[in-house]
């Protein structure tokens, strides 16, 4: 299926405002709201609104499974950090794709033999990036959160070193392909997928796999898109048996290139470079600016606000109560 960018910002409109209060009257029933979304929008497929609405209704629930099972939270980050390991030093940038609260990530870089010089992670969601920033806090590790859309990365060609996720693409099934060239993109050396492995799961597995909507064919379709795949396998530790947690590694054939300078951001919606500042993000040469919210940017394409004299004025803080 192909990943058609303006259909999806008309989808997005249209879609937030027609699931939002059916989703969230579903989550305080206790339903599954992605399945009520299914239905609701008659759809095959989870759509990225869906998916961001469910993701975001549960922010929270992450951190409070790893607060009560910390020793599986410990294997899950070490069985990570041994595969990231190789490709990390001192002067590396890495990424977290669909980092939802961090809870991954802070185990990530506390493990890893090399600090890297840049960590960042982003999830589509708000609320998860937000209870991230605590949990990172907490547990005294250092990343830069952002809110994005994996399928339109705000980052420029080859500038993050190592690009990994953990279970990020699972919910995109049908749009693999767009994923794996986005990320193929951005990445200067190697792309990590700790994804369920639907081709290596058993039957009962792939059923669920399917219903739920999770990806397939991850080695396959990088294979096609010219990827070298090193290694492709089901890890040692999963925390479902029904959602088997397997390794699609992927080495970039540029591995000699010299590792990144500075974090390079870039308009989603123009792929004009982006100006990072503390109250927005702006594009000089499209007058675009992306807004910070509480700290944490907002990068995907619909957060996009036409400000062209957004760099131009010291813009005074409005005085609240009249
Ligand atoms: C199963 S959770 C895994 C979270 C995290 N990687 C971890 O290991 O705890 C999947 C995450 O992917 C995020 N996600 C799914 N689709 C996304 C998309 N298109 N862009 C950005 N994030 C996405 C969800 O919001 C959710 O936080």
């Amino acid at each position: 299926m192909k990943y058609d960018l303006e259909d999806q910002l008309r989808t997005d409109v249209t879609e937030l405002g027609r699931l939002i209060l059916g989703m969230r009257a579903a989550y305080a029933r206790g339903e599954n709201v992605m399945e009520y979304a299914r239905k609701t929008a008659g759809a095959l497929g989870n759509s990225p609104v869906s998916t961001l609405i469910a993701y975001d209704l549960q922010a929270g629930t992450y951190i409070a499974g790893a607060r009560a099972n910390p020793e599986a939270r410990a294997r899950w980050c070490g069985q990570l950090a041994e595969i990231l390991n190789p490709y990390i030093s001192t002067q590396s940038s890495i990424l977290e794709v669909g980092c939802g609260e961090a809870t991954t990530l802070a185990g990530v870089l506390k493990r890893l033999d090399n600090t890297p010089r840049h960590a960042l992670g982003f999830d589509i969601s708000w609320s998860r990036c937000a209870h991230g920033m605590t949990w990172l806090e907490e547990n005294g590790a250092s990343a830069r959160l952002f809110v994005a859309d994996l399928f339109e990365i705000p980052l420029e060609d080859s500038s993050v070193d190592v690009v990994y996720t953990s279970h990020s693409l699972e919910p995109n099934g049908g749009h693999e392909e767009a994923a794996i060239k986005e990320l193929m993109r951005i990445a200067r050396h190697a792309v990590v997928l700790v994804e369920p492995i639907y081709e290596l799961a058993d039957a009962e597995a792939q059923e669920r796999m399917r219903s739920h909507g999770y990806v397939q064919g991850l080695k396959e379709i990088a294979e096609k898109l010219g990827a070298t795949v090193r290694d492709c396998r089901l890890l040692d530790y999963c925390g479902n048996p029904l959602n088997p947690s397997g390794l699609v590694l992927i080495e970039k054939t540029n591995m000699s290139l010299p590792e990144g300078s500075d974090i390079q951001w870039r308009c989603p919606l123009t792929h004009a470079p982006l100006i990072a500042n503390s109250t927005g993000f702006y594009s000089p040469g499209t007058g675009l600016v992306y807004p910070v919210l509480s700290g944490i940017p907002l990068l995907r394409t619909s957060h996009a606000v036409v400000a062209s004299s957004f760099g131009l004025l010291n813009v005074k803080k409005p005085v609240c109560g009249g």
